[in-house]
């Protein structure tokens, strides 16, 4: 079986330059989902049909987020039918049986569901199958045409329906997902034309015309406790919504798992963040992309992290901010720590409120409590940051490396002027401006000395 992906929309409703299959839920691009669903499937190919080539850059942008998918390019929007016809020849080519295709606008959808109604199409032996869904209210969806017999004979777009004509809607939608027999879809979809409400090539036609040149069609309704969460997002507060049920699965798969998370309904965890039971989470709070924290570790409220790892017994203060960070165990950091991309602190080491780490590595037991930018260091083990210090790691033009040795001593308020070595166990006098290495075991002081003047009575 081989897939197609249409996520060349312009996803109008969404009122947005980027396009609809980039927008993220939960961090992750709405396109993402629906190719992890089918990553989890026997698939022997996917092909994901985007937008056009004059807008390049969007084309270009999708592609870079995604190296290893294949991709098309449907030059104009023309409807859904003509996006499966731009991805017909790389279809052919895989030489499948059967294809199934997606909407790339369903989130939601996963792998059980497409399989479980798979394996009842092909158990049936259709040409042409569609996955539908139960709503109270049909909304804007693609209407399901059932004959007497119960037997599906089209599917009807919600602005081309006609109760007149089609009877009263019984709630039963598309969802967007179809098996096709690819020995006989190529003809079918060759003869579906644009005459309709929207002038667009729906793909939805694709049933109607199966069904009048008497091929086999099926449809297998999804049973699904929230129907309407496998619909696809095509405005703001779909997307809203799609995003607070993922948040929800998710959040609820880890306190299954054994992951202790308080107010778990203000806890937004992606999809790749790997937790450890025994971990405690403190809502408010955000994790994304491949983030991992470690058992006994703790997070109070209001921390962001994304692509970071927090090890076990850390931990992370509210209202610390961590991106591309590695702590190692037992860590402290915040509250108020900023530790950005290639942050990495040693076992048992202490980042306290506004200090700043930027390729920066704290080594074991290290400090640096207090005010202070780490950009390009390496701090040995042992050694502590006074208040306010900071590397001045860039010249305007160049960054410069500095380096920190075990056990060193910095006094508050100095500044390390990049490239330069403290030594090991060395002392730096508060207020320094340190411009030259300070070698092994030694004080530095580099300030103007203090001096002290007799005051005169008439000075002030
Ligand atoms: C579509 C179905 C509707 C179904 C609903 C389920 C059609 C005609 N209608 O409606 O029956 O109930 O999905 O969510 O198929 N796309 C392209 N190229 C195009 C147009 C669309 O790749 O020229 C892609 C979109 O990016 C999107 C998907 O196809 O991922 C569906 O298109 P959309 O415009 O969202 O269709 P709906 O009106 O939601
Ligand atoms: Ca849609």
């Amino acid at each position: 079986m081989t897939a197609v992906v249409l996520a060349a929309g312009k996803g109008r409703r969404m009122h947005a330059d980027k396009p609809k299959a980039l927008q993220t839920l939960l961090g992750e691009p709405m396109l993402w989902y629906v190719l992890e669903a089918l990553r989890a499937m026997a698939l022997s190919q996917v092909c994901t049909v985007i937008g056009p080539q004059a807008k390049r850059p969007r084309a270009e942008q999708i592609q870079a987020l995604f190296p290893n998918e294949r991709f098309v390019e449907q030059a104009a929007q023309l409807g859904t039918a003509h996006a499966l016809r731009c991805a017909w020849p790389e279809v052919l080519q895989d030489k499948a049986k059967w294809c199934l295709v997606v909407n790339g606008d369903a989130p939601l959808l996963e792998a059980e569901a497409m399989s479980g109604f798979c394996a009842a199409m092909i158990r049936a032996q259709i040409d042409v199958g569609c996955m539908t869904v139960q709503l109270a209210d049909p909304l804007a969806y693609g209407r399901v045409i059932r004959d007497q017999a119960g037997r599906v004979v089209g599917i009807v777009e919600a602005k081309d329906y006609d109760p007149a004509r089609h009877g009263q809607p019984t709630g039963e939608v598309n969802a967007g997902v179809y098996l096709l027999r690819v020995e006989t879809t190529g003809a079918l979809l060759a003869l579906i034309t644009a005459d309709n409400n929207q002038q667009e090539y729906y793909l939805t036609d694709i049933v109607g015309l199966a069904v009048k040149h008497g091929l086999r069609v099926g449809a297998t309704s999804v049973d699904s406790g929230n129907a309407a969460a496998l619909m696809g997002v095509n405005s703001p507060a779909e997307l809203a919504a799609a995003e607070e049920e993922l948040r929800r699965r998710i959040v609820a798969a880890w306190l299954n798992k054994g992951v202790l998370i308080h107010f778990p309904e203000r806890a937004c965890l992606g999809p790749r963040v790997e937790l450890e039971p025994g971990a405690e989470l403190f809502g408010p709070c955000e994790l994304y992309g491949r983030t991992f924290v470690g058992t006994g570790a703790v997070l109070e409220s209001h921390v962001w992290i994304r692509n970071s790892r927090v090890g076990a017994g850390s931990i992370v203060r509210s209202f610390s901010h961590l991106e591309g960070a590695t702590l190692g165990e037992g860590c402290v950091v915040g509250p108020f720590a900023r530790l950005r991309p290639e942050a990495v602190m040693e076992n048992q080491s202490r980042v306290g409120n506004f200090v700043e780490m930027k390729k920066a590595r704290l080594g074991t037991m290290a400090k640096a409590n207090h005010l202070s930018y780490l950009g390009d260091v390496d701090v040995g083990p042992g050694a502590n940051i006074g208040a306010g210090t900071i590397t001045c790691n860039y010249d305007g033009q160049n960054k410069h490396h500095t380096v920190i040795g075990a056990k060193a001593f910095i006094g508050s308020n100095t500044a390390l002027v990049a490239p330069v070595r403290v030594g090991e166990n060395a002392l730096v006098g508060a207020g320094s401006v340190i411009t030259k290495d300070v070698p092994d075991n030694t004080l530095a002081v580099a300030r103007g000395r203090q001096q002290c003047f007799p005051k005169k009575n008439d000075d002030f």
